[in-house]
């Protein structure tokens, strides 16, 4: 036991929390999750990457470096092709058959299934086939039916969830194409799919799913872009996307250092009794996703609302007391949607905490209209949600710890549910 415990500590390096350790990894488990799949044209230039932000060996923190210079520091990923392009070497031999499904399911469980939200709208995008998402539990009560026709991807971090598991093997049992994309080599789901993407971001020990969120969006993504890697009419839109991807580690780094500052702001919120995150587009899965970290580490009531529901019943809600998050990035197609579902909720005198970009000048003058600001870098839209989820991630960490509940083992939970 008091072994156990001396391993515990030294895993856990200077954290206090495995969940805190894997929050701050992120950088790194993103990066991973990419080694080896992008190959970049010679000419590509990260204009997502904050310039100052690079150390290129020239000169410290703070000194500005040209576009010809930032090309230099990114290493790790090979260059000299015409057009930038995703590798996933598992995948290779059946994106012929997944191009030609007539449907692509998604099947998940928590916060696997949250991933595929994320990913949604831009694998329609790139793929233009039908996607379907299915709770891996759902699927399988209502017997959902599925042919052979039909690619089915089974995402998991621990690639063991009972449910997730049971529904890879109905599916098989119809013929579908059965991808797998989780994080534990050698797990059943890993051996039983017909092929995959492992994810690679390293041990998740956390109860709570962080890290393994999101590279799951960073794979799917990249399963969009091979989708698309033939596709003329695509091409501009990979390009600004990959180039996006390979900024991402460096723009989730700076996204970490709100944690101070989002330190604070759970202290105001932590004795109240429920929290609301309104989020629609590329982060109705960002609202769903910070609801279920808050609700099941925090044990606080937490709900994701799609915005584009307000009317239907969640407006009744709305009081000076309720907090009220409100993910507003101007990266997304649904920007200004999301601007009058501001407006409505102020309307209504609510308590809101806006998380919008730094770029926002509007938002960002109207801060003392809001109860508080988040102000999170920029990416492109599908990659956006990665650099969201980053400070509300921390809220449900700081949120935990003010009110003394175990972050890392929260009650009647377990990593890996390996029972339906
Ligand atoms: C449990 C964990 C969650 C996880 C879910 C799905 O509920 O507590 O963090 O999202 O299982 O797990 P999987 O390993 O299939 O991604």
């Amino acid at each position: 036991q008091v072994l156990r415990m001396e391993v515990e500590q030294i895993m856990k390096g200077e954290y206090d929390h495995f969940m805190l350790k894997e929050i701050f990894e992120q950088p790194d488990s993103l990066l991973n999750s990419m080694r080896g799949r992008i190959e970049l044209s010679a000419s590509s230039v990260f204009s997502h990457v904050p310039t100052e932000e690079i150390a290129d060996g020239t000169g410290g923190p703070g000194k500005k470096t040209t576009p010809k210079q930032v090309r230099f520091n990114v290493p790790s990923f090979p260059r000299g092709l015409d057009k930038p392009r995703i590798v996933l070497g598992g995948l290779s031999e059946h994106l012929n058959t997944m191009n030609r499904s007539r449907r692509l399911m998604f099947v998940g469980c928590g916060t696997s299934f949250h991933a595929a939200v994320a990913a949604r709208g831009f694998i329609e995008e790139m793929a233009e086939i039908p996607v379907d998402l299915q709770l891996a539990s759902d699927l399988m009560d209502r017997q959902c039916p599925i042919f052979r026709e039909d690619t089915c991807i089974f995402l998991s971090q621990s690639g063991e969830t009972a449910d997730t598991l049971q529904a890879l093997r109905y599916a098989k049992a119809r013929g579908a194409l059965c991808v797998g994309v989780t994080n534990t080599v050698g797990s059943a789901i890993a051996r039983e799919t017909d092929c995959g993407v492992y994810i690679h971001c390293g041990a998740e020990i956390g109860v709570a799913s962080t890290k393994a969120y999101t590279s799951q969006i960073v794979v799917l993504t990249m399963i969009a872009l091979a989708m698309a890697a033939n596709k003329n009419d695509k091409a501009a839109r990979s390009e600004e996307v990959i180039n996006a991807l390979v900024s991402l580690p460096e723009i989730v780094r700076k996204a970490l250092q709100l944690d101070k500052h989002i330190q604070s702001l759970a202290k105001e919120l932590y004795e109240e009794q429920s929290l609301l995150v309104f989020g629609r587009g590329y982060n109705y899965s960002t609202s769903l996703e910070a609801a279920l970290k808050v609700k099941e580490l925090a044990y606080m009531h937490s709900e994701g609302i799609n915005a584009g529901e307000m009317k239907h019943g969640p407006l009744a809600l709305i009081d000076s007391n309720l907090p009220v998050i409100v993910v507003c990035t101007k990266t997304d197609a649904v920007y200004p949607k999301m601007v009058s579902v501001i407006e409505q909720l102020r309307a209504r005198q609510a308590r809101l905490i806006v998380l919008c970009t730094e770029d926002d000048e509007e938002l960002i003058s109207q801060k003392d209209k809001f109860a508080s600001l988040i102000i999170v870098p920029s990416s492109v839209d599908i990659l956006q949600p990665v650099v969201n989820i980053v400070p509300l991630q921390l809220l449900s960490y700081h949120l935990t710890v003010l009110r003394e509940f175990d972050v890392d083992q929260p009650r009647n939970l377990a990593k890996s549910v390996t029972v339906t």
